[in-house]
């Protein structure tokens, strides 16, 4: 059922003295537009290698950071792109990825087999990277199918329910990778057939490694070895590594299970409930039945690596990493050369995660770091209401991570990394999504999408890092680690708190310098230095209330030096924004439009999948990939 699982996700009780009982109110609101005072004098230059643009990425010289005419707000059922642009539609859901012998056609009346839709492209597109074969001309586009609408991918949405219907999901969701290249005109076009061509669903079997590989908790009757998972599920953000692997997260996967009518406090805490969010697989698929199968559901939740251009490689759950609702992973190269790796858990009240590796990155691809992401140490994020932070280290014998309180082994911390957090007092923030790095300073950006909560009986009250008590809007917060070490500490402000202006409502303005938004989800630096922040307002909110003037979700460039926000595209009725790339010369960007024409219910009606969109091909909507050009073959932004 919903992908919006706000009214769910709401499982972290736990008393965290909250930093708000030492802000300064006057601070809560911190000035935008370079570091502001407290911050600048501990920032540290900008470390070479600091980036996420890949080994042979070209250098841009920084210019007009945004050249392009603002896009206005729109309620249109079309990609609305600025003058002097062009977009084209690629790898909706169900054509086919381009399998070697098996390229089976989309139905539009959805009656695909689920075999078929294993052969091709999954639904609700997420987060992408673009991986170079031949530089901008040719590459492994990888892309996550984050979860399904059963309303739409069926031919009687779920009417009747069958081991088939289960299956067909399945095979929706996960990965899609396909090979794309440059065409004599210009435009970007799927290869296929194509030897790089591959889906990972829900049902490919994937392996654990790290500290949790084996644990008695990640044992299971069809597994009790613990270290072969079938499956990846509800793919949200992704990113690349520098050795030129693919990282996937793995976000509300407890919604996929059924639990029991009373949970013990342990599933309550991972948000575990009788019949989940209402996918209804554990009707056919037992292991997605937690009352008969408890620990399946410690099998999900990782941050999975990918080797885009090895269609044979088995996807790995990196546990060292930590288990949450994660939304993505950010890799930067810390300055002694070993990675970090930055983590949100998009949900209220939940944390932002580092992972720093114990070991180097060494040169020569993912052959040369197949095992970078098993050691290191794995941390939550506290924000101070003084500007600084701390990584507060979740390691089991340290810091009262005991084996009285469940935590006799690195294993039980990685597997229960919300209740280590809660215990070592990390900030619960406004649902974290997707972190990205500044190419020129370093500074790490994270978008907080909105939470309607804080403050709300019961709940956490406003804080430093979390200043609005009904934040409808959303911020974008961000910060610098300090050089040495694993960076421990770190200064913090926010870039902007998201709104509209001529809002009534005091607390819905923000402070944008520029065009209006809400809710930001996806964000990230290309290589020139632009932050493009894209926006997932929730189709039940969206057009009403706070929302009232801010049309369809859109994507808005940024120039981080300045605040300057800038609109430059807005997406078809009823879609979210996300998944974003580009080519190496930053000439082509792609972005997923996913679930374009959901109802307000979030499950769209069999009878009548096309009420809400037609888009992009006049049926039943897709969800697919944009493909962006400037007209005049520039780089995109200017
Ligand atoms: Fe999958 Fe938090 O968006
Ligand atoms: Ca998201
Ligand atoms: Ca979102
Ligand atoms: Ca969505």
């Amino acid at each position: 059922m919903a992908k919006d699982f706000s009214t769910m996700e709401n499982s972290n009780p736990s008393s965290n003295p909250s930093i708000h009982e030492v802000s300064d109110p006057a601070r809560r609101i911190v000035v935008r537009g370079g570091l502001a005072g407290v911050a600048t004098g501990l920032l540290a230059p900008l470390v070479a290698g600091c980036t996420t643009a890949g080994p042979s990425a070209p250098v841009f010289e920084p210019g007009p950071q945004l050249g392009f005419k603002s896009v206005p707000v729109s309620t249109a059922d079309i990609v609305t792109v600025p003058p002097g642009y062009a977009s084209a539609v690629i790898c909706k859901w169900g054509d086919p990825v381009g399998l070697p012998g098996n390229m089976p056609a989309f139905s539009p009346a959805a009656a695909n087999t689920a075999a078929e839709q294993a052969a091709q492209v999954g639904m609700h597109h997420d987060g992408m990277h673009y991986f170079p074969l031949d530089g901008s001309r040719r590459g492994v586009l990888v892309f996550n199918n984050e979860y399904t609408d059963d309303g739409l991918l069926h031919a009687d949405g779920m009417k009747t329910w069958s081991a088939e219907k289960v299956a067909k999901s399945i095979a929706a969701h996960g990965v899609t990778l396909v090979e794309v290249a440059r065409q004599a005109d210009g435009n970007i076009e799927m290869v296929r057939p194509s030897k790089f061509a591959r889906r990972i669903t829900a049902a490919t079997p994937t392996t654990v490694a790290g500290p949790a590989a084996g644990h008695p908790l990640m044992r299971t009757a069809a597994d009790p070895s613990g270290t072969m998972v079938l499956g990846t599920l509800n793919n949200c953000a992704a990113g690349p590594t520098p050795w030129g692997t693919y990282l996937t997260s793995e976000e509300n996967f407890i919604f996929y299970f059924n639990g029991p009518d009373q949970p013990d406090a342990d599933q309550r805490r991972w948000g575990l409930r009788a019949k989940g969010g209402g996918y209804r697989w554990h009707e056919f698929e037992p292991r997605f039945d937690a009352v008969r199968n408890p620990n399946e559901p410690n099998r999900f939740g990782w941050i999975v690596e990918i080797d885009p251009t090895d269609p044979t490689m088995t996807p790995i759950k990196r546990t060292a990493m930590g288990r949450g609702a994660h939304e993505g992973a950010t890799t930067t190269v810390r300055p002694d050369g070993r990675v970090a790796v930055y983590m949100g858990e998009d949900a209220r009240f939940e944390y932002i995660y580092k992972f720093v590796s114990r070991d180097r990155m060494q040169p020569g691809g993912y052959a040369a770091n197949r095992t970078l992401l098993d050691h290191g140490t794995l941390y939550a994020a506290r924000f101070n209401a003084d500007g600084t932070g701390q990584w507060l280290p979740l390691k089991a014998g340290t810091g009262g991570l005991t084996p009285e309180r469940g935590f006799a082994d690195q294993a039980s911390v990685v597997i229960r990394s919300r209740q280590a957090s809660d215990l070592l007092g990390a900030t619960k923030m406004d649902r974290p999504e997707w972190i990205t790095a500044d190419p020129r300073t370093g500074e790490l950006y994270c978008t907080l999408t909105n939470n309607s909560e804080r403050g709300a009986q019961g709940r956490p009250a406003v804080d430093a890092a979390n200043p609005r008590a009904n934040n409808t809007m959303g911020n974008i917060i961000r910060w610098k680690d300090a050089d040495e070490g694993d960076g421990l500490s770190f200064t913090w402000n926010h870039f902007v708190l998201a709104g509209d202006s001529t809002n009534t409502r005091a607390e819905a303005r923000g402070n944008i310098k520029g065009d209006s938004f809400a809710c930001p989800d996806g964000l990230w630096f290309d290589a020139r230095g632009t932050l493009w922040i894209q926006t997932d307002m929730s189709t039940g909110a969206m057009g009403k209330g706070d929302l009232a003037n801010i049309g369809n979700n859109a994507m808005l460039a940024a120039d981080a030096r300045t605040g300057e926000v800038r609109r430059f595209l807005v997406g078809p009725t009823g879609c979210e924004i996300t998944g974003i790339t580009t080519t190496p010369d930053l000439s082509t960007m792609f972005i997923n439009i996913q679930h374009p024409g959901e109802s307000p219910s979030e499950r769209a009606d069999p009878d009548a999948p096309s009420r809400y969109s037609r888009w992009p091909d006049g049926g039943r909507p897709r969800s697919a990939t944009v493909v962006i050009r400037k007209l005049d073959g520039g780089v995109i932004g200017t």
